[in-house]
């Protein structure tokens, strides 16, 4: 941990802030009332779905009726599932006639089905509030089962699509059906597709600034300043090369963070891409004119906008490109917690099923596969920007702040901050570097009434770039975003899990080594608030790790 550096000021230590963050953490321990063990899988415990909130702290109720809770649950077996023939998920601007008539006919029919058939469109899009906004505890704890934010976000809206498509093609008969993918990753798929603005799969609740032919911002927020469009598809790249291959080089930081069950087994950190470009275009898409941005704006709602499924029909094919890039190596996690932890859904032909992780995680046994399309984001690596070696230097000879300066004030990020810090291990051979990423860990991150924020995180960038830079630089690292995300229950007044705060981890290797800075002792870390969220956020400080 190290020197901060205040905006056009001095650096100052920053180590009291840690002991206090280890206090609370074991206050939160003394507090368990769970009997789960830590590192247990996750499952939900399905006889008591209650009243839940929204990510705004709204109440929210998505339970199905009582009469499906008496259902039979039967555990999904893989070895037993009948596919003859591949469902093969095609790029939504691919498509031809044929194949949009029958997915509008699908939706159709799913969308007049009673509202309490498990088939329903209504009961679908539920499914994803139930989980997203904890309407199950787990087994045996008082913890909400919720899937945002941590290692179960790509395998349970993996399972989600997969019944989602299966249900779909059963409603028009046509057992290849196979949803579309939204390429938001690709120049041809940078807008909001054609199909989806009109009819069966149109939604009126969407951002009409942002409808075609505005290119998406994929590093979206609020308060984001409109490039023009050639410049936006080049940082989206640049973006896309981040959050796919130099930020995302282990599974922990592809993948998130180890949540596993009970009180003591929660974490809240979202891979690379779940936070962006997943969250963010859930916000850019949203309407601006509803509280929450809903439809898609908010996890409660987002699944009543068809686009949602092909969103994520994107988002599960990036999960496969990512284990393809890195040829299957290290790509699955093999903690019992992880596969085994399960989630519950109808399947086509209306049995209430259980499925685990480990069932979810080859795509050709679940009987449906990709179409390949080109992959300009692979080699789209920034530049390092000019100044960057001489802010270093400026830098080098700021003074110190006292310590108690930093205890008197909260360190609300309310203008960027930079931190110094030391980095335990330095020139590491190209073998050490892919055995353990080195990584950037910002600890404690709290944001006050759980409002949308959001911070980039800079290496050895000027002072004078920080407000202009984006991902179209080499020294960006990263960005946290919080979307709001509920984290109450029933009957309490705030959160209980905010305690410890969210831990973002970035994995830097490759871009120390592209800036030239892997034998310097040290390096500066900026924190840069964006769209005047700052105010609402603390941070405890910042170190280097390294990551197996
Ligand atoms: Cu469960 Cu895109 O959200």
């Amino acid at each position: 941990m190290g020197r901060i550096r205040e905006p056009h000021g001095a650096p100052v230590l920053l180590v009291v802030s840690f002991l206090l963050s280890a206090l609370c953490f074991s206050q939160a321990k003394s507090e368990l009332r769970s009997s789960a063990l830590l590192g247990d899988p996750l499952l939900a415990n399905l006889s008591a779905c209650h009243h839940s909130f929204t990510d705004a702290n709204r109440p929210a109720y998505c339970c199905p009726p009582r009469r499906d809770i008496d259902q039979r649950l039967v555990q999904f077996d893989l070895s037993k599932l009948s596919q003859t023939q591949k469902r093969v998920r095609r790029a939504v601007h691919h498509l031809d006639a044929d194949f949009i008539a029958k997915y509008q006919k699908a939706v159709a029919i799913m969308k007049s089905l009673p509202s309490d058939h498990p088939h329903s469109f209504f009961r679908q899009a539920n499914n994803h509030c139930l989980y997203c906004t904890g309407s199950y505890d787990q087994v045996n704890s008082s913890s909400l089962f919720k899937i945002h934010r941590s290692w179960l976000f790509f395998p349970w809206h993996r399972a989600f699509l997969f019944f989602h498509e299966r249900i779909l093609g059963k409603l028009i008969g046509d057992e290849t059906f196979a949803l579309p993918y939204w390429s938001w990753d690709t120049p041809e798929g940078m807008q909001i597709p054609e199909i989806f603005a009109r009819g069966v799969l149109s939604d009126g609740e969407r951002d009409e600034a942002h409808l075609p032919p505005t290119i998406a911002n994929l590093n979206y927020n609020k308060e984001a300043s409109v490039r023009p469009s050639d410049e936006q598809v080049k940082v989206n790249l640049a973006f896309m090369h981040k959050q796919m291959v130099s930020g995302a080089k282990k599974r922990e930081l592809f993948l998130g963070c180890k949540v596993t069950a009970g009180e003591e087994g929660f974490c809240d950190g979202p891979g690379t891409v779940e936070g962006a470009p997943h969250n963010t275009l859930h916000s850019w898409v949203g309407s601006g004119v509803n509280p929450e941005r809903e439809d898609m704006g908010a996890f409660y709602s987002a699944a009543k906008d068809p686009i949602f499924y092909a969103h994520h029909s994107n988002i599960d094919r990036l999960w496969e490109v990512w284990k393809e890039l890195r040829e299957g190596k290290d790509a699955d996690f093999e903690e019992h917690a992880w596969l085994e932890s399960a989630f519950t859904f109808y399947d086509e032909n209306l049995r209430f099923v259980r499925i685990k992780v480990r069932d979810l995680l080859d795509t050709h046994k679940l009987g449906y596969e990709y179409e390949e399309i080109p992959l300009p984001w692979v080699n789209a690596k920034p530049k390092p920007t000019a100044s960057s070696a001489a802010s270093i230097k400026k830098r080098k000879s700021g003074s110190l702040l006292s310590r108690r300066a930093v205890m008197e004030k909260e360190r609300a990020l309310v203008s960027s901050v930079t931190f110094e810090v030391y980095r335990p291990k330095r020139g590491r051979s190209k073998e050490e570097k892919e055995r353990e990423e080195e990584i950037i860990v910002v600890e404690g991150i709290r944001v006050k009434r759980d409002v949308y924020a959001k911070f980039d995180v800079f290496v050895n960038l000027g002072a004078e770039e920080e407000k202009i830079a984006g991902p179209l630089v080499r020294e960006f690292a990263g960005s946290f975003v919080n979307t709001p995300h509920g984290s109450r229950r029933i009957g309490e007044t705030e959160g209980k899990m905010g305690k410890k705060g969210t831990t973002l981890k970035l994995g830097i290797s490759e871009l120390l080594d592209d800036l030239g800075a892997d034998e310097d002792e040290s390096i500066w870390v900026s924190l840069v608030p964006r769209g005047g969220s700052g105010v609402f956020m603390t941070v405890d400080g910042v170190r280097i790790e390294f990551l197996r």
